[in-house]
């Protein structure tokens, strides 16, 4: 019987769990990004507060970015989340022909493009959009990346946290 202490990494809170501290607090983060996410949008939509949006979308922006690079360093190079899958009856033989290894790759799918079209929009953003920012010419194309990037992002989380069980809970 392998116990949760022989595993590499360490353990995290959430009961009834296998997964890493890192990987737990990520899942969790998730449920904060999207909302505040969301109210970063609304902010524009519904109070056109322009100054509030990029204040929130920046902080959201600088917080992922130092978050993903942490949860990347942890998952390549120190803890490892295989085995810890490898317990799940989802995992078979860790190849694309069972759930685990199907889902990452569905997650991964919209987090790699995500982390490149946040960067862009942000990029673009900062470099197009007035100071003190405002409607302008820059308006449309940012409206339809930066829509696209709120997709994609709501896509990761959902998509992670699908993962999480599957390769941890069950
Ligand atoms: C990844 C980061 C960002 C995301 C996801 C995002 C998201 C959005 C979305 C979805 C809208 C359109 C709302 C609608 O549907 O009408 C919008 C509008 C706007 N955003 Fe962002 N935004 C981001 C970063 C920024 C930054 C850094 C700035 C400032 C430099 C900014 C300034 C604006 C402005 C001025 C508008 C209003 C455009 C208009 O209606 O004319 N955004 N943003």
């Amino acid at each position: 019987m392998l116990l949760l202490a022989d595993l590499p990494g360490i353990n995290g809170f959430l009961p009834g769990s296998r997964a890493t501290i890192m990987l737990d607090v990520v899942f969790v983060a998730m449920f904060a990004v999207v909302p505040v996410m969301g109210w970063g949008i609304w902010l524009v939509r519904a109070r056109r507060n322009y100054a509030l949006h990029k204040k929130v979308q920046l902080t959201l922006g600088i917080v992922l970015l130092l978050a993903v690079t942490a949860f990347e360093i942890d998952m390549q190079l120190i803890s490892g989340w295989r085995e810890r899958a490898e317990l799940s009856p989802h995992y078979g033989d860790g190849t694309a022909a069972h759930w685990v290894m199907r889902s990452l790759f569905i997650h991964l799918f919209f987090a790699i493009p995500t982390a490149f079209l946040w960067v862009f929009v942000i990029v673009q953003a900062l470099r197009k959009i007035p100071n003190p920012p405002r409607p302008s010419a820059y308006s449309r194309p940012h409206i339809f990346w930066a829509r696209l990037a709120a997709i994609e992002m709501t896509m990761t989380a959902v998509t992670g946290w699908v993962f999480y069980c599957l390769a941890f809970v069950a």
